[in-house]
């Protein structure tokens, strides 16, 4: 968590800025899933939040994906970019700024961070040789390669050999420094698995990377010889920057840097660890900036437990999912399943299952059966007892007066299936004790105390297990409020003032005799095709 000027907590966060050399496809769509979850929750907290995405435009992939559609590199992006914001669209993803490489005042912020660079002496000219996979972007060791000079991520694709005049960052003048931040901050880099993983590689020994390309047009000209191509790679990382303008700023890196800079949190897939946890706080340590919280790799989405690829012609394609089941269905599948950091997969068959058996039964019909019966035995109102009137003996009261900092803490470490699982704990609890208490017998026997004393601990679980879920499923917990006769926005950017966390965060808080809302299902079941 960072801190403003006055020491009032702030948070940041970045996707990736994804490559534009295509529709996004499902990796996409789950890193920015992720971040819009925990932009949200710190949002619910009442922190204010800044949430950056946006697309990466420049280089060698996106020049030749625009030749082959012949398209002028720029046209190209501009029709991909509305892609990208439709489907977050879709996600409901709340976003506040979308970082566009090719935006002018880029390019501004680019050539000043270079000449901050370049002052310190931390950029050279020299001779590149070696294998290039111009889908990474990046430079292979031979000893990484498959057969046929393939790309271990890419393996359908051939690496490139270049031989060329390139100009060089001193990358290998910053290991010890990166070795000393990175005992200092031991957690800059998560999960333990990817820090050991970036650990090794820098205690290798670090080389110095090309940061400039000739023979290629597509990018910002190098300011101290326009002959050469700033590298993507250089440019893209400081999209990051460029983003935290203000839009009338004057684009300069004092501006950017003044009001979110140093972000918090940068989520990314475990593919472009290396870029982000030593190429970037090594390139920020020449420029004299502080250097960002931390970088959190994920795992990578598989399909019926295979890789993904065109060529395989098994994507998976975010836009379909999303017409098909809704966002927060999508939203809720791959954080709720997948624990983050590891590997994932997706089968159809298991997404329909989960959902079915969290969303439409557990968490849909418990609301809706209760909301029944507080139709028939409490006119419709939320029943008329205080939290005080609730025994300590109703295991829902002493579960929900400890949900939220269990799933705070969850949501701090980005254990998105830990909150979930915390948060469905209680919604199975309450389900158990439905059954248990029959509140429908309680009714019969004309003991109306005890029975509006089961309903409401029914309600105010759902209540709050909505709230909780909220940053996941948004829609849905929107759906449960209304039931519930609450007033809210969950996607209202100041959700922290209008809901405030402190009261709806605790167990207790439905207030008594509200008018209840129309019971209706909240997630439809989903029937499997061959059903
Ligand atoms: N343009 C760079 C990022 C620059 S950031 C300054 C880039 N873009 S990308 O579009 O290729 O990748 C975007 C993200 O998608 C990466 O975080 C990558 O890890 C992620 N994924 C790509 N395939 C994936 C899966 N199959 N599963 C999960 N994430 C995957 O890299």
């Amino acid at each position: 968590m960072g801190l403003d000027s006055a020491g009032n907590p702030k948070f940041s966060i970045t996707t990736p800025l994804y490559y534009v050399n295509d529709l996004p496809h499902i990796g996409s769509a789950y890193t920015t899933i992720a971040a819009d979850v925990i932009a949200r929750f710190q949002r619910l907290k009442g922190v204010p939040v800044l949430m950056i995405t946006g697309t990466d435009e420049h280089g060698q992939k996106i020049q030749r994906t625009a030749e082959a559609r012949q398209k002028s590199p720029q046209a190209h992006c501009d029709e991909i970019v509305v892609g990208f914001k439709s489907l977050w669209q879709q996600l409901n993803i709340t976003y506040d700024r979308f970082s566009r490489t090719t935006a002018p005042r880029h390019q501004a912020i680019v050539t000043e961070f270079f000449q901050r660079v370049w002052a310190q002496g931390d950029i050279y000219e020299g001779h590149q040789q070696g294998w290039y996979c111009v889908a990474c972007e990046e430079f292979k060791e031979e000893r990484d390669l498959l057969p046929e000079h393939r790309c271990p991520i890419h393996t359908n694709k051939a690496v490139e050999w270049r031989d060329e005049q390139n100009y060089f960052f001193r990358l290998s003048k910053y290991q010890p420094q990166l070795e000393k931040f990175y005992a200092d901050q031991p957690d800059f880099i998560q999960p333990p698995s990817r820090r050991n993983e970036v650990l090794s590689f820098v205690g290798q020994g670090l080389q110095d990377f090309s940061i400039s390309r000739v023979n290629l047009d597509w990018g910002f000209p190098m300011p101290t010889n326009p002959q050469h191509t700033l590298y993507v790679w250089f440019d893209a990382l400081l999209g990051y920057v460029t983003a935290l303008l203000e839009p009338d700023d004057e684009p300069t890196l004092d501006n950017a840097l003044q009001r979110w800079w140093p972000i918090q949190t940068h989520l990314i897939g475990k593919d472009i660890l290396r870029f982000h946890a030593v190429y970037w706080p090594a390139m920020l340590m020449s420029a004299g900036l502080p250097l960002p919280g931390r970088v959190f790799g994920h795992g990578f989405l598989t399909k019926d437990g295979q890789k993904m690829g065109k060529s395989l012609g098994n994507t998976l394609d975010p836009v379909d999912l999303a017409e098909r089941y809704g966002a927060d269905a999508v939203r809720y599948y791959f954080l709720k399943e997948i624990e983050f950091g590891k590997d994932g997969d997706f089968s159809e068959t298991r997404f329909i299952h989960v959902l079915n058996a969290d969303l439409a039964n557990d968490l849909g019909n418990l609301l809706n059966r209760t909301l029944k019966m507080a139709g028939r035995y409490c006119q419709g109102q939320v029943p008329d007892v205080t939290e005080a009137q609730i025994p300590a003996d109703y295991d829902l009261k002493s579960k929900g007066k400890y949900l939220a900092a269990t799933v705070a803490a969850a949501y701090e470490a980005l254990a998105f299936s830990q909150a979930c699982d915390a948060i469905l704990g209680l919604i199975r609890s309450g389900n158990k004790f439905l059954d248990e208490k029959a509140p429908w017998s309680l009714y019969k026997q004309g003991q109306q105390v005890e029975t509006e004393r089961v309903l409401y601990a029914v309600l105010e679980s759902v209540r709050l297990a909505a709230y909780l879920l909220s940053p996941v499923v948004p829609g849905l917990a929107q759906a449960i409020y209304q039931q519930l006769g609450l007033t809210a926005d969950f996607n209202d950017r100041a959700i922290g003032q209008t809901l405030a966390y402190s009261t709806h965060s605790c167990w207790g808080y439905l207030p008594a005799r509200q008018p209840l809302g129309k019971a209706e299902p909240i997630f439809q079941r989903i029937e499997l095709a061959s059903e």
